[in-house]
This record gives C-alpha cells, sequence and structure tokens, in this order.
C-alpha cells in the first residue's frame, strides 16, 4: 500500500493526549491562556472553539462600536469568513489580492473602502504575513478597524511581532489544518481594554461543552494523532475522507473553548517554537528551490518576517500542469497537494459586483493556478527534494 502524506498535520504525542485528560477533571484554560498570551506578547486573549467563532465575537463587539457595517477581506480566501461577518449582521466586501504576495493588495484597498466601512481584515494567507503596516496607511485616520486574521499563520512575525496583534484586534485558528492543533480553536488577542471587554461579553454567552461532548472532542484528539501520521493516515484514509468536508459551510457552531483541550494546548505550547521552526524551514526550502523556475509564481515575502508556512503555495501558469502535477506530486510522494480555494469569494457569493469584467482578476486567477504543498512536520527533507525534483522535471519537460 503506497504511504499517503496529508496536506495537513500537527504532530499531536501521547503526553499532548494525557494532559488533555486531566481537563476532565481540573480546570486548565487558564494556564493555556497565560502561556498564549505571552508567547504572543499581548495583554488581553481569550479562547473559543473556532477561529470562525473568534472573528465572529469580535464583529459582533466591535459592531456595537459603530453604525457602519462593511467589512473589507481579500476576495481571495477562505469562503467560511464570510460566515460570521454575515452572523454578525454585517456585509462582506472585496479587495483585489496582489499576485506578487498572495495577500490583499493594499494598492487596491483605497477603491474598496466606503463612508459604511467598518474594519478592513488582512489576512496572512498560508502563513505568510500580510502589511498590515501598509494598510494602516492606507487606512490613515479613516477610523477603521484592523482585524489581524492570523488563523493559518500562528507564529508568523513582522519585525518580531507576532501575526495576530498586528491589528486593533487579531485572531487565530487551532483547528486541524492549522499551524498548531488542538483540534478544534480558537482565540482573539488586542491590546484595547475595553474592545476586550465587549469580546468577553460575547465569549461568556457562547454555550459550554457539557461532559459528553467534552469526552467526544478527547476521543476525536487521540484519532487525529494517530490519523495525522503516514501511517494512520494511509491505514484509515478512506474512514478520514468520509469526514472530509467537500462542500461549502452555510452556518458554523460555537461554544467556549472547553477544559478538556487546554491540556493539549499548554502541552504543543512546549513544542511551538520547533514546530513552528520545521514549518518555516521546510517552506523556506521549497522557496528557495522553486523561486524564478519560469512556468510558475512563488510569493515575495514581505521585508523583516519570519515565516510559519502553512503551506507553500505556487501559482502554475498552465492550468493543466496544474492538474496534472498534482496527482504526479502524489504518484512520486505520496504527498497530498491541494487545489484550494476553487473559486474567489465574488465568484461564490453574490456579494453585489455586476457587470460583465472579472473585478477581481488576480484573485480568480490564484484559485485558477493554485496548488498548496504541505509543509508540517511530518514530512521530510526527502520527500520535500522529490517534489521539487517533480516540479522541476515537469517544468523543463513542458509536460
Ligand atoms: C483565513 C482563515 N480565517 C478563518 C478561518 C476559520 O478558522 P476555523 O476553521 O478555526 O473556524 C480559516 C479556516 O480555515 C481561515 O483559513
Amino acid at each position: 500500500m503506497k504511504t499517503r502524506i496529508p496536506s495537513a498535520g500537527t504532530p499531536l504525542l501521547l503526553n499532548d493526549i494525557a494532559s488533555a485528560t486531566a481537563g476532565l477533571w481540573r480546570h486548565q484554560i487558564d494556564r493555556y491562556i497565560s502561556r498564549l498570551k505571552s508567547y504572543l506578547q499581548t495583554p488581553d486573549l481569550c479562547l473559543v472553539n473556532s477561529g470562525t467563532t473568534a472573528g465572529y465575537i469580535t464583529m459582533l463587539a466591535l459592531a456595537q462600536r459603530s453604525s457602519r457595517r462593511e467589512v473589507i477581506i481579500p476576495a481571495y480566501t477562505a469562503p467560511s469568513l464570510t460566515l460570521p461577518i454575515r452572523k454578525a449582521g454585517l456585509i462582506p466586501r472585496c479587495c483585489e489580492v496582489s499576485l506578487e504576495t498572495f495577500n490583499l493588495d493594499h494598492d487596491s484597498l483605497d477603491a474598496a473602502i466606503t463612508s459604511d466601512t467598518l474594519c478592513v481584515m488582512p489576512v496572512h494567507m498560508f502563513g505568510l504575513a500580510s502589511d498590515v503596516a501598509a494598510i494602516r496607511r492606507v487606512i490613515a485616520d479613516r477610523d477603521i478597524a484592523v482585524i489581524d486574521d492570523a488563523a493559518s499563520s500562528f507564529g508568523t512575525t513582522v519585525q518580531g511581532k507576532q501575526t495576530g496583534t498586528l491589528g486593533d484586534v487579531g485572531f487565530i485558528s487551532f483547528n486541524r489544518g492549522k499551524n498548531l492543533s488542538t483540534l478544534v480553536g480558537g482565540a482573539v488577542a488586542t491590546e484595547d481594554d475595553e474592545l476586550f471587554e465587549l469580546i468577553e461579553a460575547e465569549r461568556k454567552k457562547l454555550p459550554i461543552a457539557n461532559m459528553t461532548h467534552q469526552a467526544k472532542l478527547l476521543l476525536n484528539l487521540t484519532a487525529l494523532s494517530v490519523a495525522v501520521r503516514p501511517v494512520g493516515y494511509t491505514l484509515l484514509h478512506a474512514l478520514i475522507s468520509r469526514y472530509k468536508y467537500t462542500s461549502l459551510h452555510t452556518d458554523f457552531v460555537s461554544f467556549q473553548f472547553p477544559d478538556v483541550l487546554a491540556g493539549a494546548g499548554i502541552t504543543l505550547m512546549n513544542r511551538a517554537e520547533a514546530i513552528c521552526d520545521l514549518r518555516h524551514r521546510n517552506g523556506s526550502f521549497l522557496g528557495d528551490s522553486l523561486q524564478g523556475l519560469s512556468g510558475i509564481r512563488t510569493p515575495v515575502l514581505i521585508d523583516q518576517t519570519y515565516t510559519v508556512y502553512n503551506q507553500f503555495p505556487v501559482l502554475v501558469d498552465d492550468p493543466e500542469l496544474r492538474s496534472r502535477l498534482v496527482g504526479m506530486i502524489f504518484e512520486r510522494t505520496g504527498v497530498e497537494v491541494t487545489k484550494l480555494y476553487p473559486d474567489p469569494l465574488h465568484r461564490i457569493y453574490d456579494m453585489g459586483y455586476g457587470g460583465t469584467d472579472d473585478p477581481f482578476p488576480n484573485a480568480s486567477y490564484m484559485s485558477d493556478h493554485i496548488i498548496l504543498i504541505p509543509t508540517h512536520p511530518l514530512i521530510d527533507s526527502t520527500t520535500l527534494t522529490n517534489i521539487v525534483d517533480t516540479i522541476r522535471s515537469a517544468l523543463s519537460r513542458g509536460a
């Protein structure tokens, strides 16, 4: 049987599961919050069940301080990002992305801002730092908040400051595909005490996971620790594929962060630097090896960043070669390279962008040309070298 390597994976150890189990009878969340606060260097932080919920309570809080209703997000990003915006009674609006940085194009931001803009949400796609300082310069003194979506970029820093703390408020995800995962989880961080009070008030309204729910989460965490490993993933693949999301989410569940996952978070934080460093090295290796090859584009990093790659994105000029590369890489290495996201937001939802011309051609280009190469710590350097060789030889053959 061919060994399969999943597109995402945090190496969870027995120690993490044991530490999580203690959460069934011990309160551990405060310790986990302290660890996260000191890692992120942020004064205020709270935990919930997902990045989506973290964004949701953040927007509920921001909406209480203003009558403006529009939230600007990159036109190419996780489609699920629109759900908390709408659920909070707000309106998602798109901004074009850059084919250099693969993130929100700050030169296009001014055109997206209106008198109804409540906030801009730069997203650090794939772990690549978005230029929040440039975004702030465009916003200037227009009283528009910046929500720093670091769902996929835990550990990435800009001038030594952690993503998630670069805006007025930020959030992180700890779901299965993220840089560090406790199965589910999300955090909101801010230095604005008044805003934090509003966010905390929203968090406290969320339901609390009961004992049965917590026991189920613990079982799923244990299953995840097996399923992310190549042997576990290969053996359980048929079963796991049944649980993979194949359709667009139309809603999300929210609950308070369960004690039973906090223990795993605490022990994972002991290894956070090592895990982030491996992701950084894997992504940097791919970047150095693939940069400048004709037929593909790799991201240009903004200055003074340390990038913790969630995945390494490559834009393949020829869409047909793109599809074949996914198959070729799997055949040669067993690694699951993906083509997410299949559509930009304005092609998925009716967001009021009429006309015949594509209003966000770069976002459409990204959706139609991207492949994402895993960078998680469960992928070794020989496998990465084989991926690079596969891409190089396919490009040189014009395969
Ligand atoms: C950019 C971005 N923001 C927010 C989220 C939501 O995080 P979660 O899956 O924890 O709800 C995701 C998840 O994929 C994401 O990629």
